[in-house]
């Protein structure tokens, strides 16, 4: 009885490990799986998928294109991976915020956008003026970060330069270098947000009158505008995702455009609160820093694996692009994009 209970243990444990081994290797073919596949599967899928709607506080935006949608993914050797529109150019928003970032965190060090804004998620929408009271710290509510608008103004203050145009130049290079090639505003939604953002220019003004900002805030809301308005595609996008994947070096034009110690930083506020309020959600199905715009405009990133942008400007309640949310979160898990996810790597040699 026990050499047959033995038996059938020891073979069921055979079936098991030859279950778990096969599970391995197609898990693998899937990890090491072909991008093209999975970008096209994803465009296939969700070509049709007509949810959400484009921007409209922004007058200009709601004239953009609904049924625009391109997807590109960059892997470590610069190969590109596409579907869709990748050509046509949609104004790039809030994911200028990281950039910018990006740019004051390699200037001033990571203390000092810490110090300054903080690095914590606000749960509130990315305009928000109560945001900014509960960050009072009477009020005892959470700091905010430079991804909300009131950070993101504020960091746009803290870029260098001793006229509005030295600033902007120090702006639109480090975009310049991120994308690897050169971007321009786009004038018209320029022009359409200037004249319709007395919200920032009140959210500027208050950053200023509780010492965020040390100087010149009309400035940096104008200038924040502007960097709201450049023209940017999926191509771009996912250059400037790529560069962040891979410790801050262009893999398109080899360039370092920031120093790879400051990537974590740039990355771990992307994964608090690059989608908003849905910052949460979206880690949680995907593991990936990420920041989204209200352009329509989502960019990921799969550390050491791949850099992944989507343009599609019909968004959801929270301002995040539907179908980017969905075909990014589609390729990532078929290309086993997830850094909290175990290696099989490592599943094989731990043997469990
Ligand atoms: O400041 C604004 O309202 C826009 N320029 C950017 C907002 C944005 O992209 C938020 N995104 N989800």
């Amino acid at each position: 009885m026990a050499r047959t209970v033995s038996f059938r243990f020891a073979r069921s444990a055979a079936v098991l490990a030859m279950a778990a081994s096969m599970c391995l290797v197609a898990s693998a073919q899937r990890s090491s799986g072909d991008p093209q596949a999975a970008v096209n599967a994803a465009y296939q899928q969700f070509k049709g998928l007509t949810e959400g709607k484009n921007a409209d506080y922004i007058p200009v935006l709601a004239k953009v294109d609904p049924n625009l949608f391109g997807i590109a993914l960059i892997t470590a050797d610069g190969k590109t991976y596409t579907a869709g529109d990748v050509k046509t150019e949609v104004s790039i928003q809030s994911v200028s915020k990281v950039f910018t970032m990006a740019r004051v965190i390699e200037d001033e060090g990571p203390e000092a956008i810490e110090k300054r804004i903080g690095v914590d998620a606000t749960g509130m929408k990315f305009n928000s003026i109560v945001a900014v009271e509960m960050a009072q710290k009477i009020q005892g509510g959470p700091e905010m970060n430079a991804l909300v608008n009131p950070g993101a103004i504020t960091a746009t203050s803290m870029v260098r330069g001793n006229t509005s145009d030295a600033v902007w130049q120090r702006i639109i290079t480090t975009y310049n270098d991120f994308a690897g090639r050169p971007l321009h505003v786009l004038e018209d939604v320029y022009k359409s947000e200037s004249d319709t953002n007395q919200r920032n220019q009140a959210i500027g003004m208050l950053m200023y009158a509780y010492g965020y900002i040390k100087d010149k805030p009309a400035q940096a809301t104008d200038l924040y505008t502007r960097q709201c308005s450049v023209g940017v595609n999926a191509n771009d996008l996912a250059t400037m995702a790529a560069t962040l994947a891979f410790g801050g070096r262009n893999p398109m034009t080899g360039k370092q455009v920031i120093k790879s110690e400051n990537v974590p930083y740039v990355l771990a506020v992307m994964a608090t609160a690059g989608l908003y309020d849905d910052s949460g959600k979206w880690l949680y199905h995907t593991g990936l820093p990420a920041k989204s715009g209200v352009g329509g405009g989502i960019i990921a990133v799969s550390p050491g694996k791949f850099g992944i942008a989507v343009v599609s400007p019909p968004l959801d309640e929270a301002g995040n692009s539907v179908r980017a949310q969905r075909a990014i979160q589609e390729i990532s898990n078929a290309l086993n994009g997830n850094p909290y996810a175990a290696r099989e790597e490592a599943v094989a040699t731990t043997g469990r």
